[in-house]
């Protein structure tokens, strides 16, 4: 009999393939990965985020899903059965501590991000019911990030949908969701490309994301290409490792593994194709746009389109939808070992989680009002000026999520035998396991350390 689950199987690899794409493409595609290239000054950013996701992300990808489909628990139980099965150093296991750390950290500013799209959407739904709109998009974003009140609504409001689908189980729903609501964001950004197309800015759109101009770049630029590759894939925090466990043996992980990494990298290249011609065509800069680049950018467009109301609540309902399948899996780690460890149900273990990180995420919401002067000093490497949103995001995405992906790496190319690799990854072919294993061995684990270290010593 094959090993299954105790909290559920994917029904089929398409599945998988619709689980692990709704966790990877979210709010890292539309609303990080453009500001991400805004700040760091374009196509050089544009690059080595690409190169990261080559040669890191996907190999990592892989190792993840093998990891958890070989030990099918969550990842702190997972590891510990594999370390004892190998005889391998327990230390390894802080591999699946760092991961759900990291994932209450992410989602306690990723549920406040995700609120915004919901007020976003609400707004439009009260304009198309006459209400007032969006007339000036900069003073409606700095508006409510100078509310605390609403911000901690929504964001209640966001984690609430998050927890009640955690609460289900995974393989309810959800599956279904993601089947229709992903193809349709997908037509969507394809309008909003062909949109910006016709502002005639699409060149220099273009210009701006693959042109690379090296002289914007700093260890900074690494570091951040590398946090963001990491953060779009759901990787180092043993996300797609929960989602491993719940796949079926049969399917072909490389295959699944290069589907998923595409279908990401092409939502955020679109967004980034819909997103800028637009904010260049109503004259804003897109260099330094901020957290705040698509909410004070598209709604210009929407205001200027036909039937653009109608456009900007689609586009920010499933915007919200998309975050809200990757918050989802944000969540399911620590829910998926509350259950294992505490004998707690589904639902307390969810509710449980997601209270933690409800409250871990008023320090985001307090740190664009109230808390908006505490910053790290400006004279510091790196750090300089962050607030403490940008903390928490640069502690989590650009520091522990690579941190988690190199230990996961190592582990994988030098502790785990050869046998159990190649029987996870059966469909590869002689040459290609062993490309594989060296990326995983060597190139991975040295450029994340490479990155980590050399803005400390350059910038
Ligand atoms: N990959 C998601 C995005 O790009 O929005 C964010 C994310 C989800 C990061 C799950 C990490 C994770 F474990
Ligand atoms: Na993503």
């Amino acid at each position: 009999m094959e090993k299954t689950s105790i909290h559920g199987m994917w029904s089929s690899r398409m599945a998988f393939i619709l689980a692990a794409t709704g966790s990877a493409v979210g709010l890292g595609n539309i609303w990080r990965f453009p500001y991400m290239t805004s700040d760091n000054g374009g196509g050089a950013f544009v690059l080595v985020y690409l190169g990261c996701i080559a040669l890191v992300g996907l190999p990592i990808l892989m190792s993840e899903i093998l990891l958890g489909r070989h030990g099918r628990r969550s990842p702190v139980n997972a590891l510990t059965d594999l370390v004892r099965e190998l005889g391998a150093s327990k230390g390894w296991i802080s591999i699946g501590w760092i991961g759900m750390v990291a994932g209450v950290l992410i989602l306690s500013f990723y549920s406040v991000v995700g609120g915004w799209t919901l007020h976003y959407s609400w707004l439009y739904i009260s304009q198309l019911l006459g209400g007032n709109g969006i007339t000036d998009p900069g003073a409606t974003f700095t508006g409510l990030l100078s509310s605390p009140g609403e911000l901690t609504l929504w964001h209640a409001v966001f984690m609430v949908l998050t927890l009640g689908v955690v609460a289900l189980g995974v393989e309810k729903g959800l599956e279904r969701a993601v089947r229709f609501l992903m193809p349709a964001l997908f037509v969507l950004l394809l309008t909003l490309v062909i949109y910006g197309a016709t502002t005639g800015h699409l060149g220099e759109a273009a210009a701006f994301l693959f042109k690379p101009d090296w002289s914007k770049i700093s260890g900074r630029t690494f570091l951040d290409a590398m946090g963001q590759a990491f953060f779009t894939l759901s990787l180092g925090m043993c996300t797609m490792m929960t989602y491993g466990a719940y796949l079926p043996k049969g399917v072909s992980i490389p295959q699944v593994g290069v589907t998923v990494a595409l279908a990401d990298t092409g939502v955020a290249l679109m967004a980034g194709l819909a997103i800028f011609p637009i904010v260049i065509s109503f004259g804003l800069d897109p260099q330094g746009g901020g957290p705040g680049l698509i909410f004070t950018s598209l709604p210009h467009a929407f205001n200027a389109m036909p039937f653009g109301i109608v456009y900007g609540l689609l586009f920010f309902a499933l915007l919200s939808v998309a975050a809200w399948t990757s918050s989802i899996s944000l969540m399911e780690p620590a829910t998926a070992y509350l259950v294992e460890r505490a004998g707690l149900g589904r639902r307390a273990a969810a509710a449980v989680v997601g209270a933690v990180c409800w409250v871990a995420g008023l320090a985001t919401v307090l740190s664009f009002n109230v808390w908006a002067s505490v910053r790290v000093p400006e004279h510091l490497r790196v750090i300089g000026g962050k607030n403490i949103m940008d903390m928490i995001e640069f502690v989590s995405n650009n520091l522990m999520l690579p941190l988690g992906g190199l230990l996961i790496a190592l582990f994988t190319g030098w502790v785990v035998k050869q046998t159990l690799l190649k029987d996870e990854l059966g469909s590869l072919s002689p040459a290609a396991l062993s490309l594989w294993r060296w990326l995983v061995r060597l190139v991975a684990p040295l450029l994340v350390l490479a990155v980590l270290i050399t803005p400390f010593l350059l910038d």
